[in-house]
């Protein structure tokens, strides 16, 4: 599958989500530890964006009715999502974002 390019290392910050959209996807590009992670933009719960959530440490929590995700697997960490967020291959290249969507 192909990486394409969703940003720059500048346009990502620190604290908090930076969504972006590609070839249909709805992505949460979000920094931990000088790691860029991509999760999808999609609470598992009520399908709602995640990236207006609070981003604390390696977790992200869903702003509608805070669930909890870790940010680097997607796996959820707290009620009321049952399942666990997409997430998706980062490289960074230069200063790119890339992402591998399918
Ligand atoms: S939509 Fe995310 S917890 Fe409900």
């Amino acid at each position: 599958m192909p990486f394409v390019k969703v940003a720059t290392l500048a346009e990502v910050p620190s604290g908090r989500a930076k969504p972006v959209s590609v070839q249909g996807w709805q992505i949460a590009l979000i920094r931990v530890n000088d790691h860029i992670h991509a999760i999808a933009d999609c609470c598992p719960h009520k399908q709602l964006p995640l990236s207006p959530g609070l981003v604390a440490g390696c977790e992200i929590v869903c702003p509608w009715h805070a669930a909890r995700f870790d940010i680097t697997t997607g796996a959820v960490l707290g009620p009321p999502a049952r399942s666990a967020v997409r997430t998706f291959q980062v490289q960074v290249v230069g200063d790119d974002v890339e992402v591998e969507v399918p």
